[in-house]
């Protein structure tokens, strides 16, 4: 073996014995928020949350969904709306997990985990749904890893409710995402086959309004980001 190929070897062998990187701001923000009493936020209550639930439940009877993956369920507050069919909820904050938990132990059509990026998701369903989470991957690659798994997980549906733009904002724990341009790059067996826009658009410093809008994505082909 020439010293080149053994060098690329050892190369490739240190990459992959490199432990897997979990310690992201975004989850310990959200982790201390939970912890310390912290909610899922206004888009979780309120005539916003009455708003989202209204969109899924009317995406749920079209498409005949029958189990549904939510990466970023929150406090479960949103979910309490929502009548899913078999549910798994997954989240990066162990503290918003076990209040889900607590909060949905006497219904057996929903179970709850705690999502570690980059290891094995563990979870698939029909329909995959990102709620109010986009907007809130501060680092490039959580955000990377974090579409893979929703796409992943999804066998003919994904919605997400996001902002869908490149943008700048006041707050440290948002930074908005043009998505879409993700999917098209990233996605190409998944095609854009609705929007539905806002009841409350966003307006600064107004309650209850919000920059989020609904983007339903069908699976068109075979191929699929993974
Ligand atoms: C604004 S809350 C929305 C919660 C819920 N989807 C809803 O609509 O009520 C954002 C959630 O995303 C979670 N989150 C942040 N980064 C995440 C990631 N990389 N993967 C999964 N969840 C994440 C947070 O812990 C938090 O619960």
């Amino acid at each position: 073996m020439t010293t080149s190929l053994t060098s690329r070897i050892r190369r490739v062998v240190t990459v992959l014995r490199r432990p897997m990187k979990t310690d992201y701001w975004t989850i310990r923000f959200w982790e201390r928020h939970y912890r310390t009493g912290g909610k899922s936020g206004e888009g979780s209550y309120g005539r916003l949350a009455e708003f989202k639930a209204r969109v899924i439940k009317d995406i749920l009877a079209e498409h005949e969904v029958e189990s549904v993956v939510e990466l970023g369920c929150g406090d479960g507050n949103q979910l309490a709306m929502i009548d899913y069919p078999r549910y798994v909820g997954l989240d990066v904050s162990p503290a918003a997990i076990n209040r889900c938990r607590d909060r949905f132990s006497a219904d057996p059509g929903k179970e709850f985990h705690v999502y570690v990026p980059g290891a094995k998701l563990g979870a698939a369903a029909e329909m995959a749904v990102s709620l109010d989470v986009v907007y809130h991957l501060i680092e490039d690659d959580l955000y990377d890893r974090y579409m893979r798994d929703l796409f992943g997980a999804a066998a003919k549906l994904v919605v997400i409710y996001s902002s869908d733009e490149e943008r700048s904002s006041q707050w440290p724990e948002v930074r908005h995402r043009r998505f879409s341009d993700w999917v098209a790059r990233e996605a190409p067996g998944w095609r854009l086959a609705e929007r539905i826009d806002q009841l409350y658009p966003y307006v600064a410093g107004e309650h209850e309004t919000s920059w989020s809008d609904f983007f339903v994505y069908l699976r068109s082909g075979d191929s699929a980001a993974h």
